[in-house]
């Protein structure tokens, strides 16, 4: 089960939504290609956009969480780096034999762990953001 992108997963920030749903609309491309069994094809194109789309997407929401000085910075990248981890281990397979099997458990992976991430994480930072500028527009 596919799990579609929807407005209840934006916290606040237009870059970083923008984002998480084009990292959706990844996750669904890949979904479609292995339901027809071409997933397998795709592999290396899609890793390296996870790859490189989604380890920018974390820097930009680090820089991000840097200058606003986010209090739960520290924590929030260490679950940043268990997913890059993550990431570099599935791509270290790209040399072994890969069967679609292997593909829907990344896809099911980084589906929960974004899900999870942006509801439990960046939802914080959102109100977090959100807070920082209300203070500031009172002040
Ligand atoms: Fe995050």
């Amino acid at each position: 089960m596919l799990i579609k992108w929807s407005d209840d997963l934006k916290i606040g920030v237009e870059q970083i939504d923008g984002e998480h749903q084009r990292i959706f609309e990844e996750f669904d491309k890949l979904y479609s290609l292995m339901r027809v069994g071409e997933g397998i094809d795709f592999y290396p194109m899609v890793m390296n956009f996870l790859e490189d789309y989604l380890i920018d997407h974390l820097k930009h929401e680090e820089s991000l969480q840097r200058s606003v000085e986010y209090t739960d910075y520290d924590n929030h990248k260490q679950m940043h780096d268990f997913f890059r981890e993550k990431v570099n281990a599935f791509k270290s397979k790209q040399y072994r034999k890969i069967q679609n099997k292997d593909l829907i458990q990344l896809n099911l992976f980084m589906q929960q762990w974004f899900v999870e991430h942006i509801i439990k994480e960046d939802m914080k930072l959102g109100e977090f953001i959100k807070k920082k500028e209300h203070e500031s527009s009172t002040e």
